[in-house]
């Protein structure tokens, strides 16, 4: 395999890293091998890559030493932060730093920085449609990525920067499936209104990382936004209703309401959505589904994620 070019997959067991793994596996004249980057190479998912032939590196990536050792001899890498397992949008930046900063000292020929808007160029922090959380964001987990861009061109690592869209696996694992109100009936409860929302399957971010990757240097430096469909919550309900053959409502609440929800992450992701529908036009411009098929020709619409998916939607 000496020919091949490494590609140094950060959360590679996990939604977006595992996409570009597989998509890599799944292409064995495609040029490129995976390194399966991962805090626990004896964990089950970090042996199933190593019984695949996946190369799996260990690393702390609070640590901008042994993220470096992990990337060296890599010719590509995938960062990815991880917002919802520490809350803190500082940490997410120190930890994009240090990506970006080992990407350098590791010299490494094409990042792709998995990243979102920087909100706060839209809605300032003095524009009160929303609340500002934790005294500087607008929505948290969509600010310290977009804030960290800068970062990685500052240090000059050539990078691609990937505008990600709402996963539907969410319906799955993020608590946003259909759930039975007082009436016993299901819905989704969004506030979104009758503006449509990009969605993708999870999968298919990494699988579109693979196809940037394959395409040479033509994305270094530019930002590419990726979808599998742009769809309004009466539309997703009525995907839902027809995969799940009984009837999902869109219960359309307000963004106040669903800040209100009091899980985890509610405010932020009450500001997100509304940062989405009230900025529908560019939001949806930003993902283009034609550029996501050119990376990925398998994309999924969501019926399609939803015909292999539906039987993992917990219905409560
Ligand atoms: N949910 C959505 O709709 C959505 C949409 C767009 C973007 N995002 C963003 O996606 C990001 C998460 O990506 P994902 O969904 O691919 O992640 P994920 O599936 O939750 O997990 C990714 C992997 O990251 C590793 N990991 C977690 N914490 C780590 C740490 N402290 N150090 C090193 N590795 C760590 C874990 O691997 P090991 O245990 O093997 O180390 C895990 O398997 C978040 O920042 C989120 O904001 C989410």
């Amino acid at each position: 395999m000496p020919d091949k070019k490494i590609i140094a997959v950060l959360g590679a067991t996990g939604a977006q890293g595992g996409g570009l793994v597989r998509a890599i596996l799944d292409d064995p004249n495609g040029g490129f091998v995976a390194r399966a980057i991962t805090r626990d190479v004896t964990s089950d998912k970090a042996k199933a890559f190593a019984h695949m032939g996946v190369e799996v590196a260990a690393v702390d990536i609070d640590d901008e030493k042994s993220l470096r050792k992990a990337l060296q001899g890599a010719y590509g890498a995938y960062f990815v932060t991880f917002y919802w397992v520490h809350f803190s949008p500082e940490k997410e930046m120190a930890e994009a730093r240090n990506m970006a900063s080992a990407a350098k000292a590791a010299g490494i020929k094409h990042a792709i920085w998995s990243t979102l808007e920087d909100t706060r160029q839209w809605v300032p922090l003095s524009d009160n449609r929303m609340p500002t959380l934790m005294d500087k964001y607008k929505v948290p987990h969509f600010d310290a990525k977009g804030a960290s861009n800068k970062v990685f061109t500052e240090l000059g690592v050539p990078t691609t920067f990937l505008l990600t869209s709402f996963y539907w696996d969410n319906f799955i694992y993020f608590g946003m499936g259909p759930k039975k109100g007082p009436d016993g009936k299901l819905a989704i409860a969004l506030p979104m209104g009758d503006k449509k929302l990009p969605g993708i399957a999870a999968e298919d971010i990494g699988r579109c990382a693979y196809g940037i990757f394959k395409k040479g240097s033509e994305y270094i430096g530019k930002t590419v936004g990726i979808a599998g469909e742009h769809l309004t919550g009466e539309q997703m309900a009525a995907e839902l209703t027809k995969a799940l053959r009984q009837a999902v409502r869109y219960n359309a609440v307000t963004p106040e309401a669903y800040r209100g929800f009091g899980f985890p992450g509610a405010e932020d992701l009450g500001n997100m959505f509304q940062f989405n529908r009230d900025f529908e036009e560019y939001f949806c411009g930003a993902r283009n589904l034609a550029v996501a098929r050119s990376l990925n020709p398998a994309l999924q619409s969501f019926s399609a994620f939803l015909a292999k998916n539906k039987s993992r939607i917990p219905l409560e």
